[in-house]
């Protein structure tokens, strides 16, 4: 999808995964474990040699003494982990938070949560036990290494439905009258490209291309991908759905009818939501904390120890110096100081670019030049699942092209009394149109639209609801970033090494931004380089 513009692309996540190849130690000594047979494959071996954390150990065998006092600003997941990684080693971590939470973006609403934003607009969530919405993050792909920190916090996933052959695409704009379900706009799509290809291929248009046995092979599959029969001709499949389900013997079902034809399948424009499960990071399975996507700060925080953190402390100065660092904070009204041997600055970047620092212009406009995305969500419970029940959608995304873009049902608590619907998920100035309203008008304008698509009970069976735009909450100020060239820039590479003994850690910093997985691989990129700083 187009709205997280620092998402890594093929070749720079080639040039990422070259340079975990290079890595020294651990990777040769995960090389020979896998020779022996002890590490799984040579892919996962090289994930692995991307880090080690930094181990008790490691002062003992240099004979270094120990507890480093470290700094770190932002009690997001970039922070948590950085205390997390470093206090392993036993170093003497302070984390001070600006907000009365730590997870920064990684926030799950559950009844009794209140919220102001920056327009003054407060909410309290009146969601019913059991229900909650995950404001930020929501979806964990296999690979990343959020993962890894769920199995080793003890935090357990569950399956997050990504995407759903039962789910809707609406696009009003288009002229679509109707909803269609994912499962016939595919079984259209892909039978008329079939066909077309089939008829090209027949007709002469790929002899450069293709030898004979090559051609054959292609309709062969065509046939079988698109449901064209032996006459290559598209006139319709079982793979769109049906109208009556098959069931028992005298019920063959009956195939859903009024198939449209090629230029109207065209027009309508279905297709354009199909790549995004091809993704490397948003395709099948995909995971979530049981519980919550909060479960995974609140574990690290408990690791990490909550006497370590301070919440409530709003960064005043930050001032390096030629001996150590020295923080200023603001809490419960009065400013106090915090002495360190380094800091690791992890909150936002345009946050950090409003605070007072002595870190040099280039820092700053590299700071300057991180561009927050605004994003909003709205969490719609219902008395009743009736998606479940009368729609037969158990989790997963329906997509369209009104302002509220996408509508998420719950990969959790099916079959349950009651359930909640992410009734709008939107970016740059969709959101930014929805959280100039209040909160009821959000809620009515979200509804207006899914009605379109559901009909009118979700309007009569809604309950509450609840909205969150991360442009407008104080201390965050952005989902995620817009970064010219991405993290590598020349740009931003004061911000990718330390300035004096100030270091920056945040998915902003990773091929990964706007994910859970960029942050936690930022954090232990920095804490790996500040650990060989006091090693040597
Ligand atoms: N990680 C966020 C999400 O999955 C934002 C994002 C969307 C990032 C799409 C990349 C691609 O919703």
């Amino acid at each position: 999808m187009s709205h997280a513009p620092n998402t890594a692309t093929g070749s720079s996540r080639r040039n990422f995964l070259r340079q975990v190849g290079v890595t020294g130690g651990a990777g040769a000594m995960l090389a020979t474990m896998g020779a022996l047979g002890l590490a799984p494959t040579a892919e996962a071996a090289s994930r692995e040699a991307a880090f080690r954390a930094p181990t008790e150990s490691d002062f003992n065998l240099k004979g270094k003494g120990r507890g480093a006092k470290v700094v770190i600003v932002g009690g997001g997941i970039a922070g948590l982990t950085s205390a997390y990684e470093l206090g392993k080693a036993g170093y003497d971590c302070t984390v001070l938070e600006a907000r009365d939470r730590t997870g920064g973006r990684n926030f799950t609403v559950r009844g009794g949560d209140s919220t102001q934003d920056l327009y003054g607009n407060r909410q309290t969530a009146r969601f019913s036990d059991g229900q909650y919405m995950n404001a930020g993050p929501a979806r964990i792909p296999q690979w990343m290494i959020t993962m890894d920190y769920c199995r080793e916090l003890g935090v357990p996933v569950e399956v997050f439905t990504n995407s759903n052959a039962s789910a809707y695409i609406y696009n009003e704009k288009a002229g679509m009258t109707e909803a269609v379900r994912y499962r016939t706009a595919k079984a259209d799509t892909y039978g008329y490209v079939s066909e077309l290809l089939a008829k090209a291929t027949n007709l002469g248009a790929l002899d450069a291309d293709l030898t004979t046995d090559d051609k054959a092979k292609l309709l062969s599959f065509l046939e079988s991908f698109g449901d064209i029969g032996k006459e290559l001709k598209y006139t319709g499949s079982e793979h769109r759905g049906f109208t009556v389900d098959p069931g028992a013997a005298g019920t063959p079902g009956t195939e859903l009818g009024s198939v449209p034809s090629a230029s109207e399948v065209f027009a309508s424009g279905v297709g354009r939501y199909f790549s995004f499960e091809f993704g490397y990071d948003q395709a099948m399975l995909m995971f979530q904390p049981v519980g919550g996507m909060d479960r995974i700060p609140a574990a690290l925080t408990k690791a990490v120890g909550s006497r370590k953190i301070h919440t409530g402390a709003v960064v005043q100065q930050i001032t390096d110096k030629a001996h150590g660092v020295t923080v200023t904070y603001k809490q419960d009204g009065r400013t106090r100081a915090i002495d360190a041997d380094y800091c690791i600055a992890a909150l936002p970047p345009h946050i950090l670019a409003k605070t007072a620092h002595n870190l040099g212009s280039a820092v700053q406009t590299a700071l300057e030049a991180v561009k927050p995305v605004s994003s909003g969500k709205i969490g719609l419970e219902y008395r009743n699942r009736w998606w479940e029940t009368d729609h037969r959608i158990y989790g997963g995304i329906t997509e369209t092209d009104m302002d509220l873009s996408h509508i998420w049902y719950p990969s959790y608590g099916f079959h349950g009394k009651r359930g909640l619907i992410i009734g709008y998920y939107n970016t740059g100035t969709n959101a930014d149109t929805y959280a100039l309203l209040s909160p009821a008008e959000r809620e009515a304008r979200a509804v207006a639209q899914g009605v379109k698509i559901h009909g009118e009970q979700y309007r009569t069976e809604l309950a509450t609801s609840f909205s969150h735009h991360w442009r407008q909450t104080p201390h965050l100020e952005g989902a995620w970033h817009s970064m010219s060239g991405g993290p590598d820039a020349a740009t931003y590479a004061p911000l990718n090494k330390a300035a004096g003994r100030v270091y920056f850690a945040g998915d902003y910093l990773s091929y990964a931004d706007a994910w859970q997985h960029g942050a936690f691989s930022s954090a232990r990129k920095v804490v790996t380089t500040l650990h060989e700083r006091v090693l040597a």
